[in-house]
């Protein structure tokens, strides 16, 4: 690699990995990082988006310069803004700082976007160099480019299960299959997500939190799905002092009538089928760009064939579960051959202390 591109590279790297420190705190926005040197090449400012409604990447390293930057250089890992939102159009203030040369990972899939930064900034003289570190930015923001490109969140699928591939006894029990260090990773995870799903059978067998333990300050969102409404008087979820909790429901199923045990804290929407595709492009709408699914199986299994989950995180530990009729992750898929099954890619296996954390997308 020729120096020049090293240095590039570095500082890219650099954009990227300031970009990171919003990681669960930007939504609906992407995660977005920016470095500025001087036309000598020494960095003069840096600065990340933490969080929707506050300043972009651009926007903090403009405030924060300690020098002039005529003649420099901005590295971001996003194509800059060019519309008005809660904060200005990035690429007006790029434009008016006299920089001159701008490199961007990838472009912005936001319509109002989409490649049009990139020309303004063109059109105005700077050198824009697309595509540098792309895959390390790719992966950085792809739930919110799945979100953009597919109205509808990025959705990871969570399970803890025996070395048996039970995730339960078959009167529903699953307290506690995996360790307590495990478990605590698990609220540690969930801090990287927007929103928390489960289904009505596990809010009733299992009656959950479902929060970072204080990992993050403004909890995740705590969905329940349900199609009958049939959920309990008391749960943990209704005290929503820690957290938000939406129910989503079947209105072409659910017995209404059951909405008057609900505490008026609850959020409560309807729709008109119980596709979770729906309730996905829901939670989109609401900002959601990530969304953890803990469900057990039948929902688990309605999510996957509604092509909700893109990412699967599976926690191993060495039990044995059995039963003739134990609970497996999923109910049927109806295959009838082995090459209808779902093929995974592996990317990660950690192991724990004692259980084995895999990481797989579709
Ligand atoms: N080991 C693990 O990782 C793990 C994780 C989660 C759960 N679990 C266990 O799983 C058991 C519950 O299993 P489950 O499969 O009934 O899970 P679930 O998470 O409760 O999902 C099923 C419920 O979701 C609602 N739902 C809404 N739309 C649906 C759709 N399209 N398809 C399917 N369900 C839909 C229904 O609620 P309504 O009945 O209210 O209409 C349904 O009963 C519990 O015993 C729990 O302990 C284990």
């Amino acid at each position: 690699m020729k120096l020049d591109n090293f240095i590039h590279k570095k500082w890219m790297i650099r954009a990227i990995s300031l970009a990171s420190l919003g990681k669960g705190f930007t939504s609906p926005n992407p995660l977005v990082g920016a470095v500025i040197l001087d036309k000598k090449g020494k960095l003069i400012s840096e600065g990340f988006h933490e969080k929707s409604g506050m300043p972009h990447a651009e926007a903090m390293a403009f405030d924060n310069l300690k020098d002039d930057a005529t003649g420099g250089t901005l590295y971001v890992n996003l194509e800059p803004c060019c519309h008005s939102g809660k904060t200005p159009p990035c690429v007006d203030r790029i434009i008016s700082s006299g920089i001159k040369k701008v490199f961007v990972s990838i472009k912005d899939p936001d319509l109002r976007v989409a490649g049009k930064g990139i020309r303004l900034l063109e059109n105005a003289g700077i050198e824009v160099n697309l595509g540098l570190c792309e895959s390390e930015a790719l992966e950085l923001n792809k739930s919110f480019i799945y979100k953009n490109l597919n109205g509808c969140s990025y959705g990871v699928l969570k399970w803890a299960m025996s070395i048996d591939g039970r995730v339960g006894l078959e009167n529903g029990k699953s307290k506690w299959i995996t360790s307590e260090n495990s478990r605590s990773l698990v609220h540690k995870i969930r801090a990287d997500f927007d929103a928390i799903i489960i289904g009505g059978s596990t809010l009733r067998n299992d009656n959950p939190i479902l929060t970072t333990r204080g990992s993050k300050k403004v909890e995740p969102l705590r969905v329940v799905f349900t199609k009958t409404l049939d959920l309990p008087k008391k749960a943990k979820l209704w005290d929503t002092d820690l957290a938000n909790t939406l129910i989503v429901y079947d209105s072409s199923t659910a017995n209404e009538e059951n909405l008057r045990r609900i505490p008026k804290n609850v959020l409560i929407e309807k729709i008109p089928s119980d596709d979770p595709k729906i309730l996905s492009r829901i939670l989109a709408e609401k900002g959601c760009n990530k969304v953890l699914w803990e469900c057990g199986p039948k929902l688990a299994t309605s999510a996957v064939k509604s092509g909700c989950i893109q990412e699967f995180y599976t926690f191993i530990a060495p039990k044995i579960i059995g039963g003739k009729n134990g609970m497996n992750p999923f109910s049927d898929f109806e295959f009838k051959s082995m090459d209808e099954v779902i093929n995974l890619n592996l990317k990660e296996i950690i192991p724990l202390d004692r259980d084995v954390y895999l990481r797989s997308h579709s």
